[in-house]
């Protein structure tokens, strides 16, 4: 029988599959330590397959910096870790599709690979800046934990390596794209071919992220870099400029599956519409001459032609009648000749929507200009959205409104340092299609991104999904956090969920999944018995009778097995009772699950029955392996189909 692996997948080993798929000639076969046999990559092979010419020298177009092989090494490294469930912490844990994740990102990451894997639509970060006065997460488990206190670091409440990156620190810049690095690796993963990532940054780093993320996911899939204004009245903290303003990236996983809806219209955006056509429709006028780029006769000579209006009625035609005799061409008000946005084909299919009006034009009396009318409405009715600019100035995305939702929601508005507007991930959501997808936050602070969702959610009836993920970063004792009672920043974010979820449900009475399931990272629910005869000792010597640590409970493996076999986290599941046994039906059947021991045969044949496709027991619970082999045939009798595990 198949043994559950308990651990993160072997990315590294994923990876060379995937290249033996494209470039079987590249693979290589080497022995490990133990001397078998291993697959390997011919990197010198691969180069020049990517090439068209021969490769001698080493040199090649790339962004690098000290650490970044072993920042890969990293990313791709398994752990044996785990997820561990968090009722008491938790909101609607039966009825939530939202997960609240506790721990470093970069484990996390690891451990949502497989059930996690090409399943979010969108990824909004806003990582540490890399200010000067950054706590970085390191990922150097090499390290004890006095060296590190040496260099000025701190340590939250598990002993993890958070450190002050100064930019007196010799690998300022390395430091932390080693930290970002293998993270947004590992988020690419979780994309789905239509997705998104957006990531908040500054001046600091603007141009490393920049080079990462083309790294990452590649320079033909940067959709854009919106510049926003956070901060009209100006940050002094620089010496030369004052700031007002930070960015923005968008990258797509996979440009040519990336659609975009655009946003609903502002008011002001509605209020352009003010002509009225016969029907009752709403219109404004737009110039038919093309503005910008390419405007010049020249430049596309087909499209340069005269239009004749009506002067009675405005309408338009393309030949010159007793009606039709006021000639227009497209001209700049300079004089210069220009050209219309239309050719003629298109004015022939769409002349109902042209109107030519009189102007004002310096030495040209009696001048006219064609315009097109652009309805306010969509065929079907639908008010017609908007594209996002890449200048954002409205007031909302001002930071003193994320301080002051903090303060509706606490009280005071120095629960915690940088919060963003939930105003901006809002419109990051709106704009993308489907209004019932997964939105990730790995860097999630005060949990801005779950209450955006929610507040979107209210507003247009969606069902979108949060997992937000944070580091138990413990709040400075001297901070309005700590004197509040909270004591890591993981309190504070899930805090906000309940009071945000609250508020949003007393003002709209939108009836929205304002729940979330808590999980914490943990060592594996599994021991390590691969002990040498020499290291056993009384202690370790009872812990190998037991592969599973005897503090975990059945809903820890529960979980830890669907982390493993790639499932999601936030489905439903029934526990209930066959005889003396706990049998957990996750997902109607997607998976079935009991870790008691000795499980009497009409239990298994009652399981077996109910057609699981995957069922999962411990593997001490067989008394030897008669026992075992008897559950294979009795699955194999009446759920052939389903796959059996064992922990
Ligand atoms: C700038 S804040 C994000 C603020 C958030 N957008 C908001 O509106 O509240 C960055 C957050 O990332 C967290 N963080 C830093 N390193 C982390 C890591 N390795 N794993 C998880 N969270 C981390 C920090 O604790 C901090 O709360």
């Amino acid at each position: 029988m198949t043994k559950l692996k308990m651990q993160t997948p072997d990315l590294t080993a994923k990876n060379i599959e995937k290249i033996a798929e494209f470039f079987p000639n590249c693979i290589t076969e080497t022995v490990d330590e133990n001397g078998q046999p291993k697959r390997a990559v011919n990197f010198p092979m691969l180069k020049q397959m990517l090439s068209g010419e021969v490769l001698d020298g080493d040199e090649a177009y790339e962004f690098t910096w000290v650490g970044k092989k072993a920042s890969i090494v990293e990313a791709n490294r398994p752990i044996r870790k785990t997820l561990r469930p968090c009722i008491e912490e938790s909101r609607n844990w039966d009825s939530t599709e939202n997960l609240y994740i506790e721990g470093d990102n970069l484990e996390v990451l690891k451990l949502l690979q497989e059930s996690y894997l090409g399943k979010v639509k969108m990824i909004y970060i806003d990582p540490p800046y890399n200010t000067g006065n950054d706590f970085i997460y390191r990922d150097d488990f090499k390290q004890s934990a006095a060296e590190y206190d040496e260099e000025s670091g701190v340590f939250d409440e598990e002993e993890n390596r958070l450190f002050k990156n100064t930019d007196s620190n010799g690998r300022f810049h390395s430091d932390w794209c080693s930290m970002i690095y293998p993270r947004l690796m590992l988020a690419r993963n979780l994309l789905s071919d239509d997705g998104v990532i957006f990531i908040s940054i500054d001046d600091n780093e603007v141009a490393q992220m920049r080079k990462i993320c083309d790294d990452v996911f590649g320079e033909s899939n940067f959709v854009g870099l919106m510049t926003i204004l956070s901060n009209p009245r100006g940050s002094q903290n620089s010496k030369n400029l004052s700031y007002v303003h930070e960015y923005l990236f968008m990258y797509a996983k996979q440009i040519t599956e990336l659609e975009i809806k655009g946003i609903n219209k502002s008011e002001e955006n509605i209020s352009e519409f003010s002509e009225v056509d016969g029907n009752g429709k709403k219109y404004r006028l737009l110039g038919l001459r093309k503005r910008g780029g390419a405007w010049r006769k020249e430049d596309r000579p087909m499209m340069f032609y005269p239009i004749f209006v009506n002067p009675e009625t405005g309408e338009v035609s393309l030949k010159k009648s007793d009606s039709y005799y006021i000639e227009v061409i497209p001209k700049r008000p300079t004089g210069e000749l220009s050209r219309w946005s239309w050719g003629k084909d298109k004015f022939l299919a769409e002349t109902s929507l042209l109107i030519g009006k009189p102007i004002n034009r310096k030495n040209e009396p009696n001048a006219y200009d064609i315009f097109r009318k652009d309805y306010l409405e969509s065929e079907s009715g639908e008010i017609k959205t908007a594209k996002v600019k890449t200048i954002w100035v409205e007031k909302e995305t001002n930071y003193q409104n994320a301080k002051n939702e903090i303060k509706a929601l606490f009280g005071n508005s120095e629960m915690f340092d940088f919060p963003k507007p939930t105003y901006i991930v809002s419109k990051l959501a709106e704009m993308l299609f489907d209004d019932d997808d997964i939105i990730l936050d790995f860097f999630s602070g005060s949990a801005t991104t779950a209450h955006a969702v929610m507040q979107l959610n209210a507003e247009d009836g969606g069902n979108r999904k949060f997992i937000m993920v944070q580091l138990p970063e413990p709040c400075d004792e001297k901070s309005e956090a700590y004197k509040a009672g909270y004591k890591n920043i993981c309190e504070i974010g899930k805090e906000r969920i309940r009071r945000a979820g609250n508020k949003i449900k007393t003002e709209t009475g939108a009836d929205i999944d304002y729940g979330f399931r808590v999980f914490k990272v943990d060592e594996s629910n599994m021991n390590d018995i691969y002990y040498s005869v020499a290291e056993l000792n009384q202690t370790t010597l009872a812990s190998t009778l037991d592969n599973i640590k005897a503090d975990r409970s059945a809903l820890d493996l529960l979980f830890g097995c669907l982390l493993d076999w790639g499932l999601p986290l936030s489905m439903p599941y029934k526990s209930e009772q066959l005889g003396d046994c706990t049998v957990h039906t996750y997902n109607e059947g997607d998976l079935v699950a009991c870790f008691d021991m000795n499980i009497p045969e009409e239990v298994l044949v009652e399981i077996a029955k109910r057609q699981p496709l995957r069922a999962v027991f411990r593997d001490s619970c067989f008394a030897d392996s008669p026992a075992k082999i008897n559950v294979f045939e009795i699955f194999k009798l009446y759920a052939p189909d389903c796959t059996v595990k064992v922990l």
